[in-house]
């Protein structure tokens, strides 16, 4: 790309600094080095004068603000595995490309998954808040006291296993878990082997069966509320769900009662349905030792995100050389 003319590239958050200079060395960069959200007006200006949108998961880029986009926006570089902030299609019918970032947090996802597995049934978060919040009143061990539940030997049901329900799945089968799985399909017959995995046609079947639910499916229509109220109902009184996708695919209010009610005994949530914004009957929850609540950090390490940076800079440079980039998002996907 030496002699020609750089691509104008609008990045709406803060990435690595080492993404950062790569990304001014390689195109005409436009930074946003204080992080502030961009907000809708700010987007509506990138996507009229920039060449290349970087948009992250805090971004709508919904068919409004891409029906405003000027002719010169070829290329919408995503970083972010999920898409479900974007409107594939809207943009696929204005011409626009649409890359993510898949592969590169896969095994960060599934770390943070295990955690929460960990966290909720061991009472991780609340033993923490006993040392931290009231130094020297731990009165010390005590046969009955802060007990949890056992994970070696229950069973967990993972929903959706692509590549991050695989990667838990591997996790949890090395902590004695075994494993059940919901997916649209069955996995290979050599990846079930490894996992000595069950696979259920019927969620609803599943749920009622197992210990510990861990969700991994993508966000999209069909999977709002995947997790409703009548399903969480299926769920027994001792198990637990872990939730580190997206919030919408759980109905967040029927999970609050459930847990408020008994009907399900712990939740470990990454994710929540109107991110930042946490619902203040999870934190209730979470004081009470029912729920374990993470800031959407399930990918959050200095090493993922660096991939993931790299990833756009090759989604835009195969781009702008006339390829196909490698991690196209198609229409109809959503
Ligand atoms: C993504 O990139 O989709 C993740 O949710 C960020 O953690």
């Amino acid at each position: 790309m030496t002699n020609r003319k750089k691509p104008k590239v609008y990045i709406t958050r803060k990435l690595p600094d080492a993404v950062e200079t790569r990304m001014r060395e390689l195109f005409d960069a436009e930074l946003n080095i204080d992080d502030s959200p961009r907000t809708q007006p700010e987007l509506v200006a990138a996507v009229k004068s920039a060449d290349v949108l970087v948009p992250t998961v805090t971004d709508r880029i919904d068919a409004a603000l891409i029906e405003q986009a000027g002719p010169q926006l070829k290329l919408i570089a995503s970083f972010s595995n999920g898409f479900d902030h974007i409107d594939v299609d809207a943009a696929a019918k204005k011409g626009i490309t649409v890359t993510n970032t898949p592969n590169v947090l896969t095994e960060d996802t599934a770390d943070m998954t295990m955690a929460l597995i960990l966290a909720v049934p061991r009472r991780l978060a609340e033993g923490s808040r006993i040392l931290t919040d009231k130094p020297g009143e731990w009165p010390g061990w005590s046969p009955t006291w802060m007990l949890g539940r056992r994970i070696w030997g229950k069973r967990i049901g993972i929903v959706g296993m692509g590549r991050i329900g695989t990667a838990v799945a591997r996790r949890a089968k090395a902590f004695g878990l075994s494993i059940h799985y919901h997916n649209r399909k069955k996995v290979n017959p050599a990846t079930e082997d490894e996992l000595e995995a069950t696979y259920w046609d019927s969620l609803d079947q599943m749920l009622a069966r197992v210990d510990i639910v861990s969700v991994n499916c993508p966000s999209t229509p069909a999977t709002f509320h995947l997790l409703s109220a009548r399903r969480l109902a299926l769920m027994q009184p001792t198990s637990y769900i872990v939730n580190t996708a997206r919030g919408d695919i759980i109905d967040e209010t029927a999970l609050i009662q459930c847990l408020r009610d008994g009907r399900i005994a712990g939740a470990g949530l990454d994710v929540f349905e109107n991110e930042p914004a946490v619902n203040p009957k999870l934190l209730k929850l979470a004081e009470a030792g029912k729920a374990v609540l993470l800031p959407h950090m399930g990918s959050a390490t200095m090493e993922g995100r660096i991939d993931m940076g790299e990833k756009v800079i090759v989604n835009i440079r195969t781009f702008f050389d006339g390829h196909r980039p490698p991690n196209r998002v198609l229409p109809g996907r959503t």
